[in-house]
């Protein structure tokens, strides 16, 4: 049975969800499943905005047969070429075999990587800027390369001032019936998500971010299609201003993240410790962490979200135990910057190993301001050691007092 919804009269989602799905790009975990959204714009002319996962094809293409209702799909845009979006473009060439498909050079290159069948005789190629007539509405494209693949476009529709935006402004998280963020709870249900999807997959090209943010800010919108999660049609300036903050790099709020790998628990102690002063000074809103337990994309979404970032590890053969060293360079790899941090280190025979190790990696990131020196405990701290971290959780409340 088809399942679709009006977004507006003549335009309606058609696409699907996964709840099925144990880990999105087979890396990152998805609690709460994954929308794929897929739009139908019924004019003189149809035009369809992208296609969905191979995992909900069949519903798909019984959700346009319905909304089709005998009439010919006339356009087939192409947003975005990765796979969780771009499944069903030869099946819909087979069942429609005179639809144009509308992309980029970039695009049609794709097309032909990852297709057998000869396309070309459908290819609609568009430059950025073009505008396509489909009657009352009108698409016009604009091209956001790296954002966050290379063929990215954004397409928007004129006449009701729609973007349909590929996976820009897109999160984890089903769809519970309710298409639009202001019928769900957002902050309760999809904000923890929706940063999550953005710090570690598109987290890496903030700056292709602010480029694509400056060409739409002539650009009057009314609504947001993303190809992932609610759509936006009210408050718009929350979900843009989000962008704006977690593409620039900019924490959303002065806090401490503490972030620990342990073996046999004594790292975790000193984390502990220090979390607890930091507590009796008055910081609030603690976030803490062990790498070996907690997916890295969660830790690196709450380090997109806070200023503040305590790193602790042990020394392992010679170096940085190799949980936190992955951790560091998948956060380095996203480019993250501009956050305050403090590093806690421990070993049993080889002094100054970890902290110069976690001291490495940090600096190799922008921006990052190492703001007291490194604690070390020598196998399990000590209570003489006491004065040295309560002067680092004072160090640390102080740097987070000054942001304000
Ligand atoms: C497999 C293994 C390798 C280690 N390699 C080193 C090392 O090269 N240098 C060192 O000083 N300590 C090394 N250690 C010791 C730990 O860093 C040390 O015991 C630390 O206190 C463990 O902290 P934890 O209780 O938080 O796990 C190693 C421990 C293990 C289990
Ligand atoms: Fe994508
Ligand atoms: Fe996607």
């Amino acid at each position: 049975m088809h399942c679709v919804q009006e977004v507006t009269p003549q335009i309606f989602w058609v696409g699907g969800n996964d709840r099925r799905l144990e880990r999105f790009e087979n890396m990152f975990p998805l609690p709460h499943g994954v929308a794929y959204n897929s739009y139908l714009i019924m004019d003189e002319k149809t035009a369809l905005m992208d296609t969905v996962d191979s995992a909900i094809s069949a519903l798909f293409l019984e959700n346009i047969t319905h909304v089709l209702n005998g009439r010919q799909l006339d356009y087939l845009v192409i947003n975005h070429m990765e796979p969780d979006h771009c499944a069903n473009i030869e099946e819909l060439v087979r069942r429609y075999p005179e639809v144009k498909i509308v992309g980029n050079k970039k695009t049609f290159q794709f097309i032909g990587q990852f297709y057998q069948a000869p396309l070309q005789k459908n290819f609609y190629a568009v430059q950025e800027g073009d505008e396509l007539s489909l009657g009352r509405h009108t698409l016009k494209f604009f091209f956001a390369p790296m954002v966050h693949w290379p063929e990215v476009m954004l397409t928007y529709e004129q006449s009701e001032r729609i973007l349909f935006s590929a996976d820009a402004f897109g999160t984890f998280g089903a769809l519970s019936g309710n298409l639009f963020s202001d019928q769900a709870d957002f902050e309760a249900v999809y904000l923890e998500e929706a940063r999550r999807y953005y710090a570690n997959i598109v987290g890496k090209y903030g700056m292709q971010v602010q480029t694509a943010l400056q060409k739409l800010s002539g650009v009057e919108i009314r609504m947001i299609c993303p190809l992932h999660g609610p759509v936006w049609r009210s408050n718009l300036s929350y979900i843009l201003d989000k962008y704006d903050h977690w593409s620039k790099y900019l924490p959303e709020k002065n806090g401490v993240v503490l972030i620990y790998a342990s073996m046999y628990g004594n790292t975790e102690n000193a984390m502990n410790v220090l979390a607890a002063k930091l507590s009796q000074k008055g910081l609030s809103d603690l976030r803490m962490y062990d790498v070996s337990k907690t997916h890295p994309s969660y830790i690196i979404a709450d380090a997109w979200k806070y200023s503040h970032l305590v790193f602790g590890a042990p020394t392992y053969n010679m170096g940085l135990y190799f949980v936190m060293e992955a951790l560091l360079r998948d956060m380095a790899g996203l480019q993250l910057q501009n956050r305050q941090v403090a590093l806690v280190g421990n070993y049993t025979w080889a002094p100054g190993v970890v902290v110069k190790a976690l001291r490495g990696l940090v600096e190799g990131m922008k921006n990052m301001e190492i703001i007291a020196p490194p604690f070390e405990i020598n196998s399990a701290m000590k209570p003489e050691q006491e004065p040295a971290l309560d002067q680092l959780a004072e160090a640390i409340c102080a740097s987070v007092r000054q942001l304000g």
